[in-house]
């Protein structure tokens, strides 16, 4: 596998003087490509920061991302990112079909093939026959799903998602987990998505990395060996899920987490000390 994505002492720091916030301090790590990897971590511990740092939408303050081997400092072509909100990242004024063929606008695509692309996504997102309507007319979750066309169909060699399902119910939730799984296995598409939500992060995952309250640095990186195949119900019941959920569980809670070394034979490697928890 080659690497996709290279965070190498990543740091980003609102403000400047007494007012000065370090939202993410010394973030290393990489993303292989094809692999799904989940962030969780508590809420305000710097998740969307990295995610905007990595996206180019605002510079970093020390460190570096490479994307491909390239530095990023600029949002990239090949980058697509899917917001929490999805109600205020569709156009209303435009159908689902123009919505989602929105960012091949700017590129050197012809009308007939930007309409063909739009319908080839909305089909791998369930959403084959309502191109012609607009998101309003459509529920949440379905909302949610046109936004995950829209990144698709740029054909993103980086697919970051921030919280995308944190705003559906339940049974939509994990309706989207499922597409995001199948999405990444059929288009081959490498995932990085935040969450702070324990269960989804081990449950979509090929790798879960575990964040340190802020400023957010990584405390754990685990390997989660489940069957590439999910399931909602079987999965969640499984000894192995149940397990892998409980250690994530403890990483987030102990504030000491140093160099502890594995109980259950998993993956675990710590790159940082959480030294800032307790701050
Ligand atoms: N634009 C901003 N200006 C100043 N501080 C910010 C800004 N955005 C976020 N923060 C602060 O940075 C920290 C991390 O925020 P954020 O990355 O949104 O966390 P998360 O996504 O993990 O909830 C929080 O303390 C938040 O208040
Ligand atoms: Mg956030």
């Amino acid at each position: 596998m080659s690497t996709m994505l290279d965070v190498s002492g990543l740091t980003h720091q609102y403000g400047k003087g007494e007012h000065a916030h370090v939202a993410v301090q010394n973030l290393t790590f990489s993303i292989e490509a094809g692999q799904l990897a989940c962030i969780v971590g508590p809420s305000g511990c710097g998740k969307s920061t990295l995610l905007r740092c990595i996206s180019g939408l605002i510079p970093a303050s020390g460190g570096s991302v490479r994307l491909h081997g390239g530095e990023v400092d600029g949002v990239p072509d090949d980058l697509a990112v899917v917001f929490q909100d999805y109600s205020r990242s569709l156009f209303p004024w435009l159908t689902v079909a123009k919505n989602v063929e929105f960012p091949l606008r700017w590129q050197n695509v012809s009308r007939a093939q930007r309409a063909r692309r739009s319908a080839e996504v909305l089909e791998a997102v369930g959403l084959s026959g309502v191109g012609k309507k607009y998101p309003w007319q459509l529920s949440g979750g379905m909302q949610q799903r046109v936004s995950i066309a829209r990144a698709l169909v740029g054909r993103p060699s980086l697919l970051l998602m921030d919280e995308p399902f944190a705003s559906v119910d339940a049974q939509t939730r994990g309706e989207l987990e499922d597409l995001t799984r199948t999405v990444q296995r059929d288009l081959g598409s490498t995932i990085l998505l935040v969450t702070h939500d324990i269960d989804e992060s081990v449950y979509l995952a090929d790798r879960v990395l575990v964040l340190s309250k802020s400023p957010a640095s990584i405390v754990a990186d685990l390997t989660i060996d489940l069957p590439a195949d999910r399931d909602q119900i079987t999965t969640r019941e499984s000894e192995r899920f149940v397990a892998l959920r409980g250690e994530v569980a403890r990483l987030l809670q102990s504030p000491q987490v140093q160099r502890t070394t594995p109980t259950s034979g998993l993956a675990v490697s710590v790159e940082s000390e959480l030294t800032t928890a307790d701050r």
